[in-house]
């Protein structure tokens, strides 16, 4: 029976939200232009979902997660991962950890024109990675992996910048990547020597 008074009062609201709709005057003209502004809003919304969808877009902090206090003993992030590696399907994948104040390794060489997977984690608190003049920027949460997949169309030396406030030395956190030439660059071996890490010191 309640079921049906709902019913009921419904079917009159929406009676009286269209009957008051109508009693607004809207010109012919503008309400054509209504009509065709909301086609073309659904048609970008829906073309961000359904790229998203099939494009496998996520947002970069999507829900992975680690444990912070123990990086340098977990697979992925122990200090002989970190850097640039190329997976056995030939993607190339770089590990970065962020810690107060720094990213490690410091320096590393990327291919342009080439899709760059970056897989970050943070050791302490929350900082945030942003590489001027392009399109790369993220969070990184303590507990999460972000993870962000970019291309490098040019050439060039890029600062990696923190632009999260992570304490005193925020604006000493920093770190550089080359972009080489796609035909220049060479993979290192997938377990390169502790000593081609780190690079100069930036302090
Ligand atoms: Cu790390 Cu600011």
């Amino acid at each position: 029976m309640q079921i049906d008074a709902i019913k009921a009062k419904s079917v009159q609201l929406y009676r009286d939200v269209v009957t008051q709709l109508n009693a607004i005057h809207i010109d012919h003209l503008e309400r054509k232009w209504i009509a065709i502004s909301m086609i073309i809003l659904a048609l970008m919304v829906g073309i961000i979902v359904i790229d998203a969808f099939f494009h496998g877009v996520n947002p970069p902090s999507k829900v992975e997660t680690i444990d912070s206090a123990s990086l340098h003993l977990s697979k992925e992030f122990a200090e002989e991962n970190l850097g640039v590696q190329v997976d056995n399907k030939g993607n190339v994948v770089v590990r970065m950890v962020a810690g107060r104040y720094s990213f490690f390794p410091k320096h590393i060489d990327v291919p342009a024109e080439t899709s760059i997977t970056f897989r970050w984690v943070s050791m302490d608190v929350l900082h945030g990675v942003h590489i001027p003049m392009t399109n790369m920027s993220t969070m990184i949460v303590p507990g999460y992996v972000a993870e962000i997949t970019t291309t490098f169309p040019k050439p060039g030396e890029y600062p990696l910048l923190c632009n999260e406030y992570c304490g005193l030395g925020h604006n000493h956190m920093w770190s550089n990547i080359s972009v080489i030439a796609k035909e220049d660059w060479t993979a290192k071996p997938t377990t390169p020597a502790p000593a081609t890490q780190g690079g100069s010191n930036n302090e």
